[in-house]
């Protein structure tokens, strides 16, 4: 599997390299009750003056852990809970974080620790970079999806019911906590949504790890956890090295969004939370395999690799069964659109990705036949 192979002890730490603003990636077991890692990531008593935002679910679950570490350091810490769910992930649920900060009399050296999933991690970290006009912030990400993706790379937004992730920034974490225990209570369906963002790696530039996956992939559904180490260290390997090269997404980023401009306009036309994100992601990479055969960049092959992956990995297929003209009015809102000119992350071959404009009977085309089921494919 790519130049990394198997996860080592001592290749537990990873480093998104952004100069002064570089900061680690921990990926291992117990690291939420790791008082010793947490007192090397809070080293001063303003630091250790903490909110700790999490939601419903998770917070039951993880809180008082991560707390019983932080306390043994004498961290002064107020908790703010959301609710869960996509549809809360609003301009209002960034004003509730807001609101615990200033009622807690948040100092601008004090950190933000945004224990959860994706959801969480984007909307506290927005907070974060508006807080005092930006205030420390460490991700301890949840979800796979937010352990391979979200949290590591500094964008974080809240979605606006024309858009997703329409309002945001790109803000750097100062740590990247991954403790792979928490995948243990994540449900099969998100478990499928995080393997989304899992084969979008392999697909845009990772060819031996697609191949990797396709090998493993029943081990990971099954939540072998070696296999998941692996797969969570190499999409963090892989996700470091992008940030690293392209911080604000003018050129290599925006390849990290294959299957993302279909995935989002589903989301936002179905309403947020019908799909999960992944679930999105996973279909629109279909759309997007489809599309780039269509066009004679890669074959029909190495498309059919990429169907057979994400329906093994549980992800919907078919698209929903709207008329073109929806999708692309919804798709008039990413963020990759130029002159009104809507942008595709398509494929050359397996591995290897690009962005271009594609006219909207190609994609109308491309829509129509991603909603019928694979075996329906020519
Ligand atoms: P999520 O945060 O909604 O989490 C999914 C569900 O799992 C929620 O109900 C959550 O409470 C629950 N959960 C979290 N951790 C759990 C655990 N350990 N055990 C049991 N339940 C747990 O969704 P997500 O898939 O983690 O993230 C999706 C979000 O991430 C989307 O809003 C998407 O836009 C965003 N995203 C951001 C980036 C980025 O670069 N910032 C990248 C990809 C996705
Ligand atoms: N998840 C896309 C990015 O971080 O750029």
């Amino acid at each position: 599997m790519g130049s990394s192979g198997l996860l080592q002890p001592a290749l537990r730490r990873l480093e998104v390299a952004l100069g002064d603003r570089s900061y680690p990636i921990h990926i291992g077991t117990r690291l939420l009750s790791d008082a010793s890692l947490w007192s090397q990531l809070l080293p001063t008593p303003a630091s250790r003056r903490l909110a700790l935002v999490t939601n419903d679910c998770v917070g039951p679950l993880y809180a008082e852990t991560l707390k019983q570490a932080l306390d043994q350091l004498g961290c002064q810490i107020t908790t703010i809970v959301l609710p869960d769910g996509e549809q809360y992930k609003t301009l209002e649920g960034f004003g509730k974080v807001i609101d615990g900060l200033m009622q807690a009399r948040m100092e601008r050296k004090s950190t933000l620790i945004a224990l959860g999933g994706g959801v969480v991690g984007d909307m506290a970290g927005f907070a974060a970079s508006c807080y005092q006009r930006g205030m420390p912030f460490i991700q301890v990400p949840t979800t796979l999806l937010a352990q391979v993706d979200s949290s590591v790379g500094g964008k974080t937004a809240v979605n606006h019911p024309l858009g997703k992730n329409m309002v945001g920034a790109f803000y750097q974490p100062q740590a990247v906590v991954i403790d792979l225990n928490t995948l243990s209570t994540l449900a099969d369906q998100e478990l499928s949504a995080g393997m989304a963002e899992v084969i979008k790696y392999g697909c845009i530039m990772d060819e031996a790890f697609f191949q990797w996956l396709e090998t493993h992939v029943d081990g990971l559904m099954s939540r072998d956890p070696e296999l998941l180490a692996q797969a969570v260290y190499r999409c963090c390997e892989l996700k470091a090295k992008v940030v690293a090269m392209d911080e604000r997404e003018a050129g290599a980023r925006a390849l990290l969004n294959f299957g993302h401009t279909f995935g989002h306009a589903i989301e936002s036309e179905m309403g947020y939370g019908q799909w999960l994100h992944g679930e999105a992601v996973g279909c629109g990479m279909r759309i997007a395999s489809q599309l780039s055969c269509q066009l004679g960049l890669i074959d029909t092959p190495t498309k059919r690799r990429i169907e057979r992956l994400i329906a093994a990995a549980g992800l919907p297929t078919q698209a929903p069964n709207w008329p073109a003209q929806i999708y692309l009015k919804a798709m008039a809102h990413d963020k990759k659109a130029e002159s009104g000119e809507i942008r595709y992350v398509l494929l050359q071959a397996m591995g290897k990705a690009f962005v271009r404009p594609v006219d909207d009977q190609a994609v109308s085309q491309a829509l129509k036949a991603s909603q019928g089921p694979l075996e329906q494919q020519a």
